[in-house]
Order: C-alpha cells, then sequence, then structure tokens
C-alpha cells in the first residue's frame, strides 16, 4: 500500500525537521504545535490513532523484509544457547524498524529485541517495544508462523498496537480506547466459557530450558482442554486470543517485546491477561496468562494447582 519511504503519516509534515509527534513527549504540546491545517485541536485519541498509522506502515515494511529474507540461504547465530537463534532477517527486519521509528519520532525511546534501539535523548514517557521477528526458528526453518509486533507504551499505558505476520498477510492492530481489528475488521475474544472445551497455546523458553516447569503446566492443561497447540511466536499466540482462535495462552519469561503488541491486542478485544496469581501482568513480568476472560480463574485455579507441585518458575 505504501511504498518504502513514500508514505507521509498524518501529522508528520517531514522527516527532515522535529515532528509534532517529537515535541517532547507532551501529547497537548504535540498538537498545539502540529502544522496539519485538518488536524486541529484533536483529542488523544487521534494521537494514538496515528501513532498505530506509522506502527501499521512499519511493521508491513519490515514484513516485506522478512519475505524478501525469507528466499535467500539463512545466516544463523546463537545468542548464547543452542536454540536461541538470531538471522540476518531478525537484523535487517530491527534496522529498519529503529530506523524509521526514530526518523518518525526522535524524542521517543525505542527497546528493540536485538539491542539496536536506544533512550529518549529528552525524558520521553513514550517507548516503543519492538520484535523484529518473533518466531524466529519457525522462520529458519520456513514454518510460516512468525511476525513483526510493535507496541508503544506511554509511561505504564499501552496505546498502540501492531501484530503482522507478512506470509499469510495476516495484520492485527489496537489502540488504546478503541478496539482490537484483524485486516481492518473489529475483533473479539471467543464467548467459550469452560476449560474443557478451549483450545490452549503456549510457549516454551529458548534460554535455559531444562529450568523450565512448563512441560508439567503443558501436561496438565492438556488433560484439561480440547489441546494446546506450541506455535512457536509468542506475540501471535497472543493475537490469537484477541481474534478468538484460541481461548487462552500463557507462558514464562517471555520478554516485553514479545508480549507488549498482544496484551494491548487482548484487552480491546475484551479478554483479560494477568499473573498466575491474578494480579495484572507487568511487562517482562515472569509468567503471563492471557485469556477470553470466561475462562480465565479456571485456568488459574488450575495453574496454581500445578504450580503446588512444580518448583517456581526461574527467569531465563
Ligand atoms: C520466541 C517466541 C516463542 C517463545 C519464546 C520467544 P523469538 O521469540 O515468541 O514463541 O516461546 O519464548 O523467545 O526469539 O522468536 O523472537
Ligand atoms: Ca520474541
Ligand atoms: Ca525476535
Amino acid at each position: 500500500m505504501h511504498g518504502m519511504g513514500g508514505y507521509t503519516p498524518p501529522c508528520i509534515p517531514s522527516f527532515n525537521r522535529q515532528t509534532p509527534f517529537a515535541a517532547g513527549g507532551k501529547v497537548k504540546n504535540a498538537i498545539a504545535h502540529c502544522e496539519y491545517p485538518y488536524f486541529g485541536e484533536l483529542p488523544i485519541s487521534s494521537m494514538t490513532k496515528n501513532y498505530l498509522e506509522a506502527a501499521i506502515e512499519i511493521a508491513q515494511e519490515a514484513g516485506k523484509i522478512l519475505i524478501e529474507e525469507l528466499s535467500r540461504p539463512l545466516h544463523i547465530a546463537y545468542k548464547g544457547s543452542e536454540v536461541d537463534l538470531v538471522t540476518q532477517a531478525d537484523k535487517r527486519s530491527e534496522r529498519f524498524i529503529v530506523e524509521r521509528l526514530t526518523k518518525y519520532f526522535p524524542d521517543h525511546a525505542v527497546a528493540a529485541e536485538e539491542g539496536t534501539g536506544h533512550e529518549s535523548g529528552s525524558a520521553s514517557e513514550f517507548r516503543w517495544h519492538v520484535d523484529p521477528l518473533d518466531g524466529t526458528t519457525n522462520f529458519a526453518h520456513g514454518y510460516p508462523c512468525f511476525c513483526v509486533s510493535i507496541a508503544l507504551a506511554q509511561r505504564d499505558s499501552l496505546l498502540a498496537a501492531v501484530v503482522f505476520n507478512p506470509f499469510y498477510n495476516e495484520l492485527f492492530t489496537a489502540a488504546r480506547g478503541q478496539g482490537a481489528t484483524f485486516n481492518g475488521k473489529n475483533i473479539h475474544v471467543s464467548k467459550n466459557a469452560t476449560l474443557s472445551t478451549s483450545l490452549l497455546c503456549t510457549g516454551f523458553p529458548v534460554r535455559n530450558r531444562k529450568a523450565s516447569p512448563n512441560l508439567q503446566y503443558y501436561g496438565d492443561f492438556t488433560q484439561h482442554s480440547h489441546g494446546v497447540r506450541r506455535d512457536g511466536s509468542a506475540a501471535l499466540d497472543l493475537a490469537c486470543v484477541a481474534a478468538g482462535r484460541f481461548d487462552g495462552f500463557w507462558e514464562f519469561g517471555l520478554q516485553k517485546w514479545d508480549t507488549a503488541a498482544g496484551v494491548l491486542l487482548i484487552e480491546e478485544a475484551g479478554g483479560k491477561v494477568s499473573d498466575f496469581a491474578g494480579n495484572p501482568y507487568q511487562l517482562g513480568g515472569p509468567v503471563i496468562l492471557a485469556t477470553n476472560g470466561l475462562i480465565h480463574e479456571e485456568m488459574r485455579a488450575l495453574a496454581l494447582e500445578i504450580s503446588r507441585r512444580t518448583p517456581e518458575p526461574l527467569r531465563p
């Protein structure tokens, strides 16, 4: 839809001077400085829409990079363990995303998995969480379950989220207070109210695998549901809960960039996200439980029961 570098998100008048979004992190200030006549006195929700539009554009362009890389010879490196892969595709995608976010929002901080992000020059309250390729192992094996995941947080509040699977052209988006969409259509979590008839999903860490207690949880949840999938992309797994494909998801030891976009998608699609104790999930927390809301307490009760006979989850 938008050519590389040829698309100007609304209210980003020029890339080579300070944009309204870059006016120091104060949204109201940014609105006051906006040079676009039609932008006027827009509410904060409209600013969020603009952030979301920029994130969608960037995720789709990064997706093109992943598809290009899929047909090229693989360059795999290992990040400290025998299954923690990083490829040329992760690096190229991240370089592009960080560059483009920095161009559009120079005052925002960018936290990106492969380490090329940055803190903002001034103390910005805005932070982008970027997973340039979630599902690297799938990608490296040509299994087309991978995505780009980008989310924007203002302090502790997630504002905008995009999860994009470029292979199937599946685009999940959410903006705080404005709902979640799948390829442009509003989505809602499933209405399945019992664990025994639910389809679940989980994942396993790539670091410190032997310390993970998850095989125990996997076994028990399998026995108590229609089944547990292990798709290998936490961001897509969460997006699938938002879209009602899965009724629930849990995983230990995920990082902020794995979950930030998916959490907002689920919240905006009417679902619930917490830890196993029922406390609000904190990005980067030791465990995430994300459901359609209806089976949340049943999943939580079973998880607590399993945890009584299983060692505490260890951080990867
Ligand atoms: C991984 C995937 C996987 C999850 C791992 C993550 P990556 O992210 O999300 O589903 O189980 O814990 O590390 O390395 O492919 O970006
Ligand atoms: Ca990831
Ligand atoms: Ca990744």
